[in-house]
């Protein structure tokens, strides 16, 4: 049969009963990439999680089948959330699925093109708002319940449940949990999601040890480093672009209980990160994802013991944003289609 999704795979771990009506796109079971090239050099057994492999891009599909499921049990006249791209995409595709109109709420500057097509393609409504994510997610807040609409973001219980299921799936691919988890950091429920994920499978008896969350924000978007929200977050990663996340505390707690860390590296850490990735390992990620591989880079100088078992999440696909991608790329001169032109283009490019 395959690979049946997060809900049917981790039914007895979720908030679904016999009567929830699932909805899946069969997201989770994705990846887990062994580093053979940039882990051996930080002298680290360096894995990665490709979360880009789920069916809209990014992580955000383990959650959303879950809290879309859920607001259908429960009557919702629709879906909501406020996002910065990923959230949004992966919302239109499930409640498309569902036939649940949706409603996402979008800062209106700086959300990757990739995710607002995808917002576009699945038929979702689309309100560009003119400030940044933390204003749009407290409208959300506020107007939720007058609306009658489920929220999907990750304050929404359902989503961070079904967000656990990539816990699970590492302790199950690494037969126990590995030494550090580090992924990178927006509004916080992923990295609150995780640390429930291994707690409830420690709790199942099913692993011995916890992994230390290491987790990871963009210097210019980095309140859980300073101890206070920044009120006009700014980085090139603009999934986690974010002044004021909502699980604070979630984070907080997953740092603190896990004995991690929270880190900040600079936008030119995470290109050059998201290069490194793309060029040694063959991963292409979009920035937010490579802020985590950055961290990781950071924690091999700062002391991490060798050969330390290390995941790095690598939560969204790197197509999700072209512009990033297109920036530093001058292509060259079109050139004649004669043999003679090509052989020699050819021969002087495998030189
Ligand atoms: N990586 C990517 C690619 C994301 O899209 C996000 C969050 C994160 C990391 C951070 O996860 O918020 O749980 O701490 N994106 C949200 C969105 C905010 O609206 O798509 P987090």
């Amino acid at each position: 049969m395959g690979w049946p999704g997060v809900i049917e795979a981790y039914r007895d771990f979720l908030p679904v009963s016999s009567r929830t009506p699932v909805i899946t796109l069969l997201e989770g079971n994705t990846p887990l990439v062994p580093s053979t090239r940039l882990g051996p050099h930080l002298g680290l057994r360096l894995f990665f999680k490709v979360e880009g492999a789920n069916p809209t891009g990014s992580f955000k599909d383990r959650g959303m089948t879950v809290a879309v499921s859920r607001a259908l049990e429960r009557g919702a006249r629709g879906v909501l959330c406020a996002s910065t791209g990923n959230t949004a995409a992966s919302a239109a595709a499930y409640a498309a699925r569902a036939r649940l109109p949706c409603l996402v709420l979008l800062p209106a500057e700086g959300v990757a093109v990739g995710k607002l097509a995808q917002v576009a393609a699945h038929g979702a409504r689309l309100v560009l708002v003119q400030a940044g994510f933390d204003a749009a997610m407290a409208a959300v807040r506020a107007l939720a319940a007058e609306l009658a609409v489920a929220v999907v973001n990750s304050l929404n219980p359902d989503r961070l449940a079904g967000q656990q299921t990539a816990a699970f799936e590492l302790c199950e691919a690494l037969e126990g949990a590995p030494d550090v988890v580090v992924l990178p950091v927006g509004n916080a429920g992923n990295i609150t999601a995780y640390w429930q994920g291994f707690r409830a499978f420690q709790a199942a008896g099913r692993i011995a040890t916890l992994p230390r969350m290491v987790g990871v924000q963009a210097e210019g978007a980095a309140p859980l480093v300073r101890g206070e929200a920044v009120p006009q977050p700014e980085t090139v990663a603009s999934a986690i672009r974010i002044g004021h996340p909502v699980s604070w505390d979630g984070a907080r707690r997953a740092v603190a209980e896990s004995g991690g860390q929270v880190l900040a590296v600079s936008d030119g850490a995470i290109l050059q990160a998201q290069r490194a990735l793309a060029e040694e390992e063959g991963l292409l990620v979009e920035p937010a994802s490579a802020a985590a591989y950055a961290g990781v880079e950071r924690l091999a100088v700062s002391g991490l013991a060798r050969g330390s078992l290390v995941v790095c999440v690598l939560t969204g696909h790197g197509l999700k944003d072209p512009d990033v991608l297109r920036r530093g790329v001058a292509l060259p001169e079109p050139v004649a289609p004669d043999l003679d032109t090509l052989r020699q283009v050819l021969t002087r490019h495998l030189a």
